[in-house]
């Protein structure tokens, strides 16, 4: 018996004493393995006679059970200690961002005409598009600039090569072509805005060749200049995020509106420094007017039946009003130090109802 004790201690040790599940396996092989110390006490079992059988093999199974027993006991043992270990070294910090945050910026450019987007969709606006390169039907003719009309003249117009059927084609210079494209496509009623790249060759402090526009049109049976009015006033507040912003609509001249106003907004010039509000001075921002019938009529439209209104603006701008920009050369130098101080982190998608700028 003192030889199985022995035996018992000595493998229950080994089994103590396995550091990792791959030693405890080799502790099981060295006792209960085919080649194993209980299993080889097994074997010897044979020789002996039925009494001595009976008493050594039942000793021997409780050794074995005991040594069974603890290894199953070590396993669980060894499983925690490595699922606590594993638990430490794989800890996740969730209170971290998911990822990094993106090193892009949106360009104000782009911010701004999600951010105009915004605001005249929730009106009721949908976006029209019309190409940079035009003819010069759709960007004068149509918006009824006679040919030799000295409005011709202040647009500074890029001519390109006429084309093979013999239009004479240019960059646009305003966004207004869009408006005849538009309702030569489309049977009112028709509420759109059309924001994109103009072109004029004038280049200083407050113009560059190629700058952008957001052109809205409004047709249908009804509306009047009193809707000109509210839907402008509406968007320069929301814009500007200004409630009490005051406008002033002042007569103009635009040959494709009639009326025509141009519109300023509130703002002070004290101490050279720019502030938009009711402070008594004002800015110019924007045309706008009364859509004039030779216009609806060069557009196929029944101009004793319908009527509307169209405002144009840049979005350059506005831009520079609402985000401090001094000087409207550096939009366009791709400068990725100004960009950095200038854009937008690209996932702040503005809406009207969420904020239009973070
Ligand atoms: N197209 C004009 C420009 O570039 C701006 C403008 C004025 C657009 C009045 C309009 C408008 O639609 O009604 O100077």
């Amino acid at each position: 018996m003192t030889e199985l004790d022995g035996l018992k201690d000595e493998l229950l040790a080994q089994v103590g004493a396995a550091g990792d599940l791959a030693g405890l396996e080799e502790a099981r092989l060295a006792a209960l393995g085919k080649k194993g110390r209980i299993t080889g006490f097994m074997k010897d079992l044979g020789a002996l006679s039925p009494e001595e059988r009976r008493e050594r093999g039942a000793a021997l199974n409780a050794v074995k059970d005991a040594v069974a027993e603890a290894i199953e006991r070590r396993k669980a043992e060894l499983g925690r200690a490595a699922l606590d270990a594993r638990l430490q070294a794989e800890r996740v910090d969730v209170t971290l961002p998911v990822r990094p945050e993106a090193e892009g910026r949106l360009h104000p450019i782009s911010q701004t005409m999600d951010e105009l987007v915004a605001i005249f969709a929730e009106m009721g606006f949908s976006v029209a598009e019309g190409p940079d390169v035009e003819d010069d039907f759709h960007n004068f003719t149509a918006l009824n600039f006679p040919p030799g009309h000295p409005a011709r003249e202040m647009h500074d117009t890029f001519y390109l090569p006429d084309s093979a059927d013999g239009r004479r084609m240019l960059l646009r210079t305003h966004t207004s072509p869009v408006q005849v494209r538009t309702m030569l496509n489309r049977k009112p009623p028709i509420r759109i805005i059309a924001p994109g790249r103009t072109y004029r060759s004038d280049y200083d402090m407050t113009h560059t060749p190629m700058f952008h526009q957001v052109e809205g049109l409004v047709i249908d049976e009804t509306t009047h200049m009193g809707h000109l009015k509210g839907c402008l006033i509406d968007f320069c507040r929301a814009f500007f995020g200004i409630d009490d912003l005051p406008l002033r609509f002042r007569p103009s001249f635009f040959p494709f509106t009639e009326p025509s106003a141009e519109v300023d907004i509130g703002c002070s010039r004290k101490g050279g420094e720019l502030k938009l509000g009711n402070y008594g001075d004002w800015l110019e921002i924007l045309g706008c007017g009364m859509v004039h019938p030779n216009v609806l009529e060069a557009c196929g439209i029944d101009s004793t039946r319908y009527q509307g209104f169209a405002f144009g603006m840049g979005i350059e701008r506005i831009a520079m009003l609402k985000y401090g920009i001094p000087d409207l050369r550096t939009f366009f130098e791709a400068d990725l130090r100004w960009l950095k101080h200038y854009g937008f982190v690209p996932l702040d998608v503005p809406s009207v109802a969420a904020g239009l700028t973070r």
